[in-house]
């Protein structure tokens, strides 16, 4: 037996019920069964809403890898699907941060565009994408988002598609970490208070 079978990740304990990462516990909040249920359903939408377009999914890695995996196998549409990472650089005449979407490796223009994010808080990192995006002029841009934090937002794209709209506290699991730890769980916790 190797290590990896015995031991799960480093610093994680979880005993379905609660989860242990650092020095946080968290509990169960949304169960797998459920997510798979909401996916379901936003399938459900986008097979109809999209259907006869020509449709480019844009995953936003990290934490958007699982939905993106399982809601995928639910779409039905003919589609591309890219995954992309938003960074940002020290621009090289200025003394701001640029931003980048690293990653994308087709072109979008005059294509219909969906956003996959685990998550929507504030709605910074989602103005800047759709600022970044709309340069490669598609014909639409929605966004479609597991979890959204209502009470956080100060974005100016509100999601378009949204899977569960949760309480403004911490949450991992399920594609989400905390210091790059718990994406790696099928339930989604929240932070014990
Ligand atoms: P924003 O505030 O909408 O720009 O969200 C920025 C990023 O913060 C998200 O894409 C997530 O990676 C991360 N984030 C926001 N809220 C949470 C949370 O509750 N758990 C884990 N990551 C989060
Ligand atoms: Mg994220």
């Amino acid at each position: 037996m190797n290590k990896c079978s015995k031991n799960r990740t480093f610093g994680q304990i979880l005993h379905d019920e609660v989860l242990q990462i650092h020095d946080k516990t968290f509990e169960i909040f949304i169960r797998n069964e459920e997510i798979q249920t909401e996916i379901a359903s936003i399938a459900e939408t986008l097979n109809t809403e999209y259907a006869g377009k020509e449709v480019v999914f844009i995953a936003i890695l990290n934490g958007a890898f699982m939905f993106a995996a399982d809601l995928m196998k639910r779409v039905t549409l003919p589609c591309e699907i890219s995954f992309v990472k938003v960074s940002s650089y020290q621009g090289m005449n200025s003394s701001g941060r640029v931003d980048e979407v690293i990653g994308l490796n087709t072109s979008i223009k005059n294509k219909h565009v969906i956003i996959l994010e685990d998550i929507v808080d504030t709605g910074i990192t989602i103005n800047k994408i759709m600022t970044l995006l709309a340069t490669e002029h598609p014909a639409s841009i929605k966004i479609t988002t597991l979890l959204y934090k209502p009470e956080a937002f100060v974005g100016k794209h509100k999601p378009d598609f949204v899977g569960f709209s949760i309480p403004n506290s911490f949450v991992v699991g399920y594609g989400l970490d905390y210091n790059e730890h718990g994406r790696n769980t099928e339930h989604i916790y929240q932070l014990k208070g």
